[in-house]
């Protein structure tokens, strides 16, 4: 049979014991929904297809994935996992080869694992293989019993397992290798009778010790890639460790992150080797951050921030969907919303761009080397030229045009200077600043 590689991500489930804002899947973890993760990991596999079961919330999933060049398969009912690999059936029904299945709650999943998994499934050549693993606190996963000779006899659900079962250790990680089209008949004879009244896809391992084959589970050491999460603690727990590889990932990479339990930065975020990243700082989004760029301490980049080459974002700013140009510094108490600055341009304290007008966000530009001064409100839409400066507390109203060169005071904030060095002109206030 030729080896043609399918994977199907499971994630129709209800994640009820998680009691989530969100269906346990599209969880937000560093910026993409928990099952992102693992369709990514997937992904570097290259498979022939790749399809994720949704449930009722296929749509929310259709637009979370939305991009990432995978097939929907939808689940009517959560009736349990071997009923979830079913509903992708029909998405691969000319497929053959080997199938791939993922539970859609295991965000650590890497690449190299499943890869893994692959080479122990043909090498076996049996028709199933999983991965397990040993946990000191095995609860809520299925239980792997074993026979004296140390053979896989069953995987065992916690609701329908003995006190004895309770203690084993050894748990499956809801990674699996089947053969297609062989796996659609074996999911088509198993059966509810469990306490949960659902179709476990971990029953295939009774059933095909039962008929003679043997099934392999390959158990993996490091148990912080394959953690599996049900309710809020075990979230996150999971979190903190994909928080921590991406936090390694950059100091690997040469970002100074001065201190990593107290920097927060999403998945796709990109920092040049040569930044600095200072404590109590998050970064969000898709955010880059150029070389030679400081942020924090206690900074918050939300999405579509862009900091160029050399400039600084300081304690207390926060900054969304904001360009700031090559050296540019906000050091200090400030909110930088939907705005391009220029190279060299100061943002004094306490500048806060007014970008939302109760319906709509307005956008702001302020040109190189400008000078804002303290306390100035920038109400938008609003443009400062290059080499322009504000008075401290200056109020610039909506649809302020301040030309090049020019000073600008006070609340509305009017002309005071035609240029910063021109004596003539203007009222007689000084710009503080
Ligand atoms: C499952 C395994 C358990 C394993 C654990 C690892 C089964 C029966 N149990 O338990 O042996 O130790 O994963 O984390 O497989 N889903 C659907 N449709 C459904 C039910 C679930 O798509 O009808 C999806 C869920 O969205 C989830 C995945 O399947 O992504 C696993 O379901 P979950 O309810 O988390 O199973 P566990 O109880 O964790
Ligand atoms: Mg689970």
């Amino acid at each position: 049979m030729a080896s043609f590689l399918h994977v199907v991500v499971l994630a129709a489930g209800e994640g009820k014991r998680l009691h989530g804002r969100l269906p346990k899947v599209l969880m937000p973890l560093w910026g993409r929904p928990a099952v992102a993760w693992p369709v990514g990991a997937a992904k570097a596999l290259k498979p022939s297809s790749l399809v994720v079961v949704g449930g009722e919330h296929s749509e929310a999933l259709e637009r979370a994935l939305e991009g990432s060049e995978v097939s929907l398969a939808r689940q009517e009912e959560p009736l349990g996992t071997g009923h979830a690999v079913l509903s992708a059936r029909e998405a691969l029904k000319d497929a053959e080869g080997e199938l791939l299945v993922l539970n859609g709650d295991c965000p650590l999943v890497t690449s190299e694992l499943l890869a893994e998994l692959l080479a122990v499934h043909r090498a076996h050549r049996g028709p199933v293989s999983f991965l397990s693993m040993h946990l000191s606190d095995p609860s809520g996963y299925g239980r792997v019993t074993r026979d004296e000779a140390g053979k896989v006899t069953a995987i065992v659900e916690e609701k329908d397992a003995t006190p004895e079962q309770r203690a084993l250790t050894e748990v499956n990680a809801g990674l699996w290798v089947f053969d297609i089209p062989s796996i659609w008949d074996d999911l088509s004879r198993i059966g509810a009778e469990n306490e949960a009244g659902e179709i476990y896809v971990t029953d295939l391992v009774e059933m095909r010790v039962a008929a003679g084959d043997s099934v392999e589970a390959l158990c993996w050491e490091r148990a912080e890639d394959v953690l599996g999460f049900n309710d809020q603690k075990q979230l996150s727990e999971v979190r903190a460790i994909l928080r921590h590889r991406i936090l390694d990932g950059h100091m690997a990479n040469g970002v100074e992150i001065v201190d990593p339990n107290s920097t927060f930065i999403d998945a796709d975020v990109t920092i040049e080797p040569g930044a600095c990243i200072l404590p109590c700082t998050m970064i969000e989004g898709r955010s880059t951050i150029a070389t030679g760029c400081h942020v924090g301490p206690f900074s918050h980049l939300r999405e579509g921030s862009v900091l160029m080459e050399g400039s600084k974002v300081g304690n207390f700013t926060e900054t969304k969907k904001s360009v700031l140009g090559p050296g540019v510094k906000a050091g200090h108490l400030t909110y930088l919303g939907d705005t391009q600055i220029g190279a060299g341009t100061n943002v004094g304290a306490g500048t806060i761009t007014a970008n939302y007008d109760g319906k709509t966000k307005h956008p702001t530009q302020i040109g190189k080397g400008a000078f804002i001064g303290s306390g100035t409100v920038i109400v938008a839409p609003a443009q400062v030229g290059d080499g322009a400066l504000t008075g401290a507390g200056s109020v610039l109203t909506a649809r302020t045009v301040i030309g090049d060169g020019e000073v600008w005071v006070g609340q509305p904030a009017r002309l005071h200077r035609s240029s910063p060095t021109d004596e003539s002109s203007g009222s007689t206030e000084e710009p503080a600043s």
